[in-house]
């Protein structure tokens, strides 16, 4: 028991978010670097590199330079077990970071400090601001020309609307790039080397106080004296520090660095493993559920089908809330009401998947699904049968009525499309009474539908035509009595199902969602599927 309250009491489980090219890659390496978890930086993803990388599993995140999935890797460090979840960096992958989020305790944002908030860094935030969970700012490229500081502060205040705390605080940038300041030990930390290695290794430091000789030496007069003023200047300006307003993601702590030549790295990532903590206990349909309850619960974010082509897998990501997982035993899956082995149970070390025996809450494990599990589902303790709460889903934006163009194609067609639904990467309806002859899909980002093309057409085999539908608006219909006989609505006003058969609207535009409420005084409309 002892060994199982410490397990989970060292756990620490995080998501990484950025706008493209601010550099997450690059620093969750350095994590792994420091963790020992790799030899040599270079080996999560590197467009130079040969080795294959991790989150590169699709071509099209190879192309377009982004990453469409996320992957989650663990790592020891200073006797903690940290769990990193990586997100897409793209806007129109922001259900998938809201997914991801659910199964983190808190949140790392990278920023390029010369290009400060970037268009997806603020969708991709306002994901991050639904789920209440710490937020910590990592300032990136600071070895290049950056913008001013206190203008990045600003910035991510005034546009992300959250108070802002720099824990440290950077001394010159670009080759002049020297160290920070740390504001709560008032010390500098140099760091040594001018990052030639490419941050292959690990950086020296050195540690100086304020007042020590050596300070005009090592960083020039005129960085001393602009450090000294900024100093002052942060004192007397800058929020508080208050850990309760960080809990609960209203005040971020700040850190500059960069994860390219792993200056600041290391301050970052112990500071911010004191300021979080240990998985945190879940609401449930029984109340909160304890994570140091022996008793073994989790809960389902995210399905990835053909993660592996060769096996045609399919595995789902499950978040443990609470005790131990033991790959021998044998546990029960609430929504699908029956008792079930979780087989193949592995987790990411770095770059190779590694079948486990035993996790613990806060871990993430990949299982093997054959087909049974949908996001949000709770798998716990064959003596218990309560439930997580759901994960909401994201209304579709953009729809598009897709069919196969070989119809001898038809089976693969229908198989991909449910598949890739039940993944939560689409969303498909079709018109009531038919089967799939035709399918609607509603995605929450237009690159999504591009995703979708490319995996039917290398995972299934079949070909596709697509034509842009231009409703906007999704409705579903909430009567439990419905007959579609009595729906009064205007043409360009649709009627479907979801996979559920559940009826549902698709509006054009508001002015014909209110038409229909007025033509239809009965009707239960709501925004969600639940
Ligand atoms: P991402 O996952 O957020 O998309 O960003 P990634 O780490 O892939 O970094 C994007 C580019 O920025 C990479 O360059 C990377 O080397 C560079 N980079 C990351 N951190 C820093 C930093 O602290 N300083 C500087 N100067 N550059 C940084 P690339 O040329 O696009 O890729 P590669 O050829 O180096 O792999």
């Amino acid at each position: 028991m002892a060994d199982i309250r410490n397990e989970i009491e060292r756990r620490r489980t995080f998501a990484i978010i950025s706008h493209p090219d601010a550099g997450k890659t690059t620093l969750t390496e350095k994590f792994l670097l420091y963790g020992g978890a790799i030899q040599l930086a270079g080996a999560v993803k590197g467009k130079k590199n040969a080795r294959h990388a991790v989150s590169d599993w699709m071509e099209i995140e190879k192309q377009r330079g982004i990453s469409v999935t996320s992957s989650v890797m663990q790592f020891n460090y200073e006797g903690y077990c940290i769990n990193i979840l990586d997100t897409p960096g793209h806007q129109d992958f922001s259900e998938d970071t809201y997914r991801t989020l659910m199964a983190a305790d808190s949140a790392v944002m990278v920023i390029d400090a010369a290009k400060g908030v970037e268009a997806q860094t603020r969708k991709l935030f306002k994901v991050c601001l639904l789920r209440d969970i710490p937020i910590f700012t990592f300032v990136n490229k600071m070895d290049r020309e950056a913008r001013n500081p206190f203008d990045l502060m600003e910035q991510i205040e005034q546009e992300l609307g959250i108070r802002t705390y720099p824990v440290n605080w950077p001394i010159g940038c670009g080759r002049e790039f020297k160290g920070v300041y740390d504001r709560h030990k008032r010390e500098i930390i140099s760091f040594l080397g001018d990052g030639t290695a490419n941050g292959v290794r690990q950086v020296e430091k050195v540690e100086l106080s304020m007042s020590d000789a050596r300070l005009g030496e090592l960083l020039g007069e005129s960085l001393r004296e602009t450090l000294v003023d900024d100093v002052e200047l942060l004192d007397g300006a800058s929020y508080e520090f208050d850990m309760d307003e960080v809990r609960h993601g209203k005040l971020s702590p700040v850190f500059f660095g960069s994860a390219l030549t792993n200056f600041g790295v290391e301050p970052f990532l112990e500071d911010f493993l004191k300021m979080t903590t240990p998985p945190l206990p879940r609401g449930s349909s029984e109340g909160e559920i304890d994570p140091f309850d022996p008793g073994f619960s989790a809960f389902v974010f995210k399905i990835q089908a053909n993660m592996n082509k060769a096996h045609r897998d399919r595995v789902a990501f499950m978040r443990i809330c609470s005790g131990e997982f033991d790959k021998t035993q044998e546990y029960y899956h609430v929504q699908g009401e029956r008792k079930i082995k979780l087989s193949q149970p592995q987790q990411l070390m770095a770059q190779d998947r590694e079948i486990i025996d035993r996790a613990y809450a806060g871990d993430i494990i990949g299982v093997f699904d054959p087909g049974v599990f949908s996001i949000g589902d709770t798998i716990c303790t064959a003596n218990r049968k309560f439930e997580f709460a759901g994960i909401p889903t994201f209304a579709p934006e953009h729809f598009a009525r897709i069919r196969q163009t070989d119809t001898l194609k038809r089976k693969q067609f229908v198989k991909g499309t449910t598949q890739i639904a039940q993944e939560g990467a689409i969303q498909i309806f079709h018109e009531p009474n038919t089967g799939m002859e035709e399918v609607i899909v509603g995605v929450v980002g237009v690159l999504q539908f591009e995703v979708l093309e490319y995996r039917l057409k290398n995972e299934y085999g079949v070909d596709i035509r697509r034509d842009g539908l231009s409703y906007q608006y999704i409705r579903w219909i909430e009567n439990e009595e419905f007959d579609p006989k009595q729906l009064d609505i205007s043409s360009d006003t649709k009627l479907v199902q979801d996979f559920k058969d559940r009826y549902l609207l698709l509006f054009t535009d508001e002015w014909n969602i209110r038409w229909a409420q007025e033509h239809n005084k009965w009707l239960e409309l709501s925004e969600f599927g639940r």
